[in-house]
């Protein structure tokens, strides 16, 4: 099959030949249970579980002991949003999030109200940024803990973290962030944050689909939070089945790699995304969508006077990008992101949103401007 120029590095990765280099001896020489204690092949597979606990916390400066590996982000969030609430105060039932969170937070979030907890989603401006002082006059006395992500992933729109975590501490309430899409891509600090909680995954990574993480923060006052899976007590009983070791492997050494040229991929990123930027706003009726501080990978256009499902099916005969429909490119829906942002359903529809990553060339971004122009030019003439 000939394959599209790959566009979509927000919905996932490929693994880095080094990664994958690194894990191969986990499902063969070294395939033993982290778990097992009394033989080699258990120990080898614990250390190397252990080395790839220090690679992670070393890419977002924690500390080991603060990891709980998971089966991706949205277990991670799982973990940190349920685990919270059910080990909270009952005083303590409102929680509060961002109505361009991924569903991965706002469904999680959701069916905790199902259980008595109140809710509340703050909007977003038509930039798809979050207002400080909109949620410093959220607080409550109860207010539990706030959920906000570090950078969207459909605008690549970057939020202010630490000033929300400030905010979250002096109220009293924990902060938890869904940092999914900014970790590897941009410089990612727990402490220089404040932030409580920190999910990340493997796949947005260069590491293997199936593994992430949630970051825990140790200390005074300490971190209550309910298992989720139950069992063996894995991960300190925090998360209970037998270790992934091939893809934890992998996630280690994914953030290694990150970690190593972090400064010069975002920076060469940053180039190319501005050029695409630059490219498509020449097209008539084309509109940037998102704020002025995104991320350096992405880029998010609408145009106008074209149907969003001709414009998608033609666009990804060449490129593999996203639309602006919720969650999967095949939904008739528009996304909840832009929709949050003020876009009427036909401009949201009517939206590319293409990521660029480590194998994305100049020549790529110079043919996806011209592809893109002819096919606008030609929907709008039929
Ligand atoms: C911002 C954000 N949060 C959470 C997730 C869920 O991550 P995972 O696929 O690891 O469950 C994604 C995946 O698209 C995401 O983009």
């Amino acid at each position: 099959m000939d394959l599209p120029i790959y566009f979509d590095y927000n919905a996932s990765t490929p693994c880095l030949p080094e990664v994958v280099e690194a894990i191969v001896p986990y499902f063969t020489s070294s395939f033993g249970n982290a778990s097992s204690i009394h033989h080699p092949y258990g120990w080898l597979a614990e250390e190397a579980v252990e080395t790839a606990r220090e690679q992670v916390a070393t890419l977002i400066r924690a500390e080991a002991n603060e990891i709980v590996f998971t089966s991706g982000a949205t277990e991670a969030l799982n973990l940190g949003i349920k685990g919270i609430a059910q080990m909270a105060d009952p005083g303590k039932n409102h929680l509060i999030t961002i109505a361009t969170e991924h569903k991965a937070v706002l469904d999680t979030m959701e069916s905790l109200v199902d259980r008595g907890f109140e809710l509340t989603c703050l909007p977003v401006s038509a930039e798809g940024e979050i207002s400080l002082d909109l949620l410093r006059s959220s607080f409550r006395e109860n207010t539990l803990m706030v959920v906000a992500m570090m950078a969207n992933n459909e605008t690549g729109n970057l939020h202010p973290i630490k000033e929300m975590a400030a905010l979250s501490k002096a109220h009293g309430a924990l902060f938890l962030t869904d940092a999914v899409q900014a970790v590897g891509k941009v410089p990612v600090d727990v402490r220089d944050l404040g932030v409580d909680l920190l999910a990340l995954s493997g796949h947005k990574m260069y590491a293997p689909k199936g593994v992430g993480a949630l970051f825990i923060k140790k200390g005074l006052p300490k971190i209550q939070l309910k298992a989720q899976i139950t069992g063996g007590g894995h991960e300190r009983g925090r998360r209970s089945g037998t270790l992934n070791v091939p893809g934890i492997v992998g996630l280690g050494k994914a953030a290694e790699h990150c970690l190593d040229d972090l400064q010069e991929e975002s920076h060469r990123l940053f180039n190319l995304k501005k050029e695409l930027e630059n490219g498509l706003l020449q097209i008539q009726g084309c509109r940037l969508n998102g704020s002025s501080h995104r991320l350096p990978h992405v880029c998010n256009v609408s145009f106008n006077g074209v149907s969003g499902k001709s414009l998608l099916i033609r666009v990804n005969k060449k490129f593999a990008v996203s639309s602006g429909a919720a969650c999967s490119s095949i939904s008739d829906k528009p996304s909840h992101v832009l929709t949050a942002m003020g876009l009427d359903q036909r401009t949201a529809m009517a939206t590319l949103r293409l990521s660029l990553g480590r194998f994305t060339t100049a020549a790529d971004v110079a043919f996806a401007i011209e592809y893109i122009r002819e096919v606008i030019e030609d929907l709008r003439s039929i």
